[in-house]
C-alpha cells in the first residue's frame, strides 16, 4: 500500500493465528465485547454494580492482559525500528504524534494512542461476529439464500466476486444491514457536554444519553414485520437505501470509524458464504445453537456451530467457519 506521501507501508509483524498469545488476545477481546454488549441495568443504574464486582474485576484483568500484549508485541517492536520521518503504518503515525509538538501537529498522550490502537484492533471481534450473524441468518432463511444465489448468478456468473460488484448486488449487500438490524447491538452511551434539548426534552450537561437501538430497529411503527429477516426492505429501485432511523454505527462525530472497512471486508462472505451453505444444506432450515449481538459473541473461536434442523440426523452440524471463506 502506498500512502499520500508516497511511502510504501510494510507489514512489520504478522501474527500466526495458531500462536497461543495471539489467540488469547482474540479471546480476551471477545469476552470483553460479549459482556459490555449485553446491556445490563447496571449500565444506567450505577449502584447495581455492587452485584457484578466479580465480573468487573475479570474484565479489568482481561484489559490489562490486552494492554500488555499491545505494548510488548506491537508498540515496543515499532519503537525499536521507527524512522519518524518515514512512518510505515498506523502505529508509527501514532508514535510520531506522541513524540512531535513541532510541525503544527497536536501531540497525543500515550494513553490516547493506546486507546485508539485498542479500538482498532478490537474491531476484529465485530468483523468475525457480524460475518457469523449474517451467515447464520442466511442459513436460517432458505428463501434469502436462493435470492442471493439468483443475484450472483445473474450479475457475477462464474467469475471471481470482486468489491466492484457491491453496487450491482444490492440484495446480497443488504443482508448485512438486515443482520445488523435484527441483532440490535446496544450503542455506547454518551454524556451531554452542554445543556441541550432533544425532541422537546431538556437534557442537562453531564446527563448520560442512550440511543434505544432496539426500538429504532424493531419498532412496528418504523418497519413492516420487524421480526422477519428480509434484506429486501433495504433495496429500493435496485439500490441499497437505509432509512434515517437505521443507525447501527451511531451518528455524528463519534460514529463508528470502522464501518466502511467492515462493509468491504465482509462483502465476499455474504456472497460466497451463502452459496456454500446452500450447497451444504440442500433442504431444511438452520438454527443457531446460541445467540449474540454484533460484537457480542463468545463463539467466534471454533465453538460456533449451526445446527441443522429438519434434516435427517438433526444432530449433524455445519461448522460456520468452514463456510465463511470465499471460494477460489
Ligand atoms: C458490526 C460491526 C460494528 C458495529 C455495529 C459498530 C458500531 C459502533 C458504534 C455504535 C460505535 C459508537 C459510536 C458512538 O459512540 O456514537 C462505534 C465506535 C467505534 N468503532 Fe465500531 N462498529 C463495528 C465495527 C468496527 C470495526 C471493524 C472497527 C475498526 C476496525 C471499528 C472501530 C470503531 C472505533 C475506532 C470507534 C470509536 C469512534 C470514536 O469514539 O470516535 N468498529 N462502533
Amino acid at each position: 500500500m502506498v500512502s499520500k506521501e508516497g511511502h510504501r507501508s510494510k507489514i512489520i509483524k504478522k501474527f500466526d493465528i495458531n500462536e497461543p498469545k495471539f489467540q488469547k488476545l482474540v479471546r480476551n477481546f471477545d469476552e470483553i465485547f460479549w459482556d459490555i454488549n449485553q446491556g445490563y441495568a447496571m449500565d444506567f443504574i450505577g449502584w447495581l454494580k455492587v452485584f457484578r464486582l466479580g465480573t468487573i474485576s475479570t474484565l479489568k484483568r482481561l484489559s490489562v492482559d490486552i494492554r500488555q500484549f499491545i505494548n510488548d508485541e506491537i508498540i515496543n517492536g515499532h519503537k525499536d525500528s521507527i524512522d519518524y520521518e518515514n512512518p510505515r503504518d498506523f502505529v508509527d503515525m501514532l508514535l510520531k504524534r506522541m513524540k512531535t509538538e513541532e510541525g503544527g501537529h497536536e501531540q497525543i498522550s500515550e494513553v490516547t494512542a493506546l486507546y485508539e490502537l485498542e479500538d482498532f484492533i478490537g474491531g476484529h471481534s465485530a468483523v468475525g461476529n457480524i460475518i457469523m450473524q449474517t451467515i447464520t441468518q442466511i442459513a436460517r432463511n432458505p428463501e434469502v439464500m436462493a435470492k442471493i444465489q439468483e443475484e450472483l448468478d445473474s450479475q457475477v456468473g462464474d467469475r471471481q466476486l470482486s468489491l466492484d460488484d457491491r453496487t450491482s448486488l444490492p440484495y446480497t449487500e443488504s443482508t448485512m444491514y438486515e443482520a445488523l438490524r435484527i441483532c440490535s447491538s446496544p450503542i455506547v452511551p454518551h454524556v451531554a457536554s452542554c445543556d441541550s434539548n432533544v425532541g422537546g426534552y431538556d437534557v442537562r450537561k453531564g446527563t448520560m444519553v442512550f440511543i434505544n437501538n432496539y426500538e429504532l430497529n424493531m419498532s412496528p411503527q418504523l418497519w413492516s414485520e420487524p421480526e422477519r429477516f428480509d434484506p429486501a426492505r433495504f433495496v429500493r429501485g435496485g439500490k441499497v437505501v437505509k432509512p434515517p432511523h437505521f443507525l447501527p454505527f451511531s451518528t455524528g462525530k463519534r460514529s463508528c470509524m470502522g464501518s466502511k472497512m467492515l462493509t468491504n471486508v465482509t462483502f465476499p462472505h455474504r456472497g460466497h458464504g451463502a452459496v456454500k451453505i446452500r450447497r451444504a444444506l440442500p433442504r431444511g432450515r438452520c438454527q443457531l445453537a446460541d445467540g449474540g449481538g454484533t460484537h457480542a459473541s463468545r463463539q467466534s473461536g471454533s465453538a460456533c456451530r449451526l445446527v441443522q434442523a429438519g434434516l435427517p440426523g438433526a444432530d449433524r452440524s455445519v461448522d460456520i467457519l468452514s463456510v465463511s471463506q470465499p471460494e477460489t
